[in-house]
């Protein structure tokens, strides 16, 4: 069985009360399944900055099932100074994150970050030895103007000065902005296109290979069909990772459990 990577972005939920209670339920539901972690199953959480402390403790206390990996929803890539409200990477990295988002369309789109400016995201975070999770994906607009694969392209060569060591360690994750959020995922024919274009893209670009998670309105129940795909590597998920239940089954569901 293929490795399930399964990588929940919280986006701006949970408290640090909220935070704590996933970490009770994600003993439970986590516990059956605690010898295929890290092997056949790699679990990452993505709390907000605030959620970051004791998500970090929490994960601390979990005895019966290794805990999820860690990681940021952003990041700046200026190591200190005067950037009001931004957080730097050796901040992620002290409050015990090993992963870190970036690219994803809330920040292209809402906040107006660039493909230059993720570019250098991306290499600070390498530089300090962190996992950028680098998300990527075309708009309805674009997929419906025949768009998809020159916006994939465009965002992917972004990261063309990265060497081929640097762009095997970034996990990438496929998410169309259309399928984000809105209940409508992306088939698992139309997924798995894209993620094997960005996999012999990467491939053109140096590396020898490439992890791509889909991520858009992954639920338990299109899960299978779409892990099940040759090139998807396993699921960036938003609305149903707030729940230890409903995110594992995600995994359970594809893994027969
Ligand atoms: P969603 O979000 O699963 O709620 O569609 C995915 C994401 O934005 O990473």
């Amino acid at each position: 069985m293929k490795k399930i990577y399964l990588y929940g972005n919280w986006k701006m939920n949970m408290t640090q009360e909220e935070t704590e209670g996933f970490y009770k339920d994600f003993v439970g539901q986590a516990t059956p399944l605690a010898a295929t972690m890290g092997k056949t199953l790699e679990v990452a959480v993505f709390p907000p900055f605030t959620s970051l402390g004791v998500a970090a403790s929490a994960a601390k206390s979990l005895v019966s099932c290794p805990a999820p990996i860690l990681g940021a929803q952003n990041v700046y890539f200026e190591p200190k100074g005067a950037f009001t409200g931004e957080v730097s990477i050796a901040m992620i990295k002290d409050v015990g994150c090993t992963h870190v988002i970036l690219g994803h369309s809330e920040r292209r789109t809402i906040f107006g970050e660039t493909d230059k400016l993720i570019a250098k995201k991306v290499k600070a975070t390498l530089d300090a030895g962190l996992v950028p999770v680098f998300c990527y994906g075309e708009t309805l607009a674009e997929r419906e103007g025949n768009a998809t694969f020159d916006v994939v392209s465009r965002q992917l060569r972004a990261l063309s000065a990265l060497s081929p060591a640097e762009l095997e360690k970034i996990i990438y994750a496929y998410e169309p902005v259309w399928a984000i959020g809105t209940g409508k995922s992306a088939t698992s024919a139309e997924a798995q296109e894209v993620c094997a274009y960005s996999k012999r893209l990467a491939e053109e670009m140096g590396a020898r290979s490439v992890t791509v998670l889909y991520g858009g309105s992954v639920k338990p129940d299109n899960a299978k069909e779409l892990l099940s795909m040759d090139a998807i590597d396993g699921a960036l998920v938003g609305g149903a990772s707030l729940k230890a239940d409903t995110f594992l089954r995600i995994y359970k569901g594809y893994a027969g459990i």
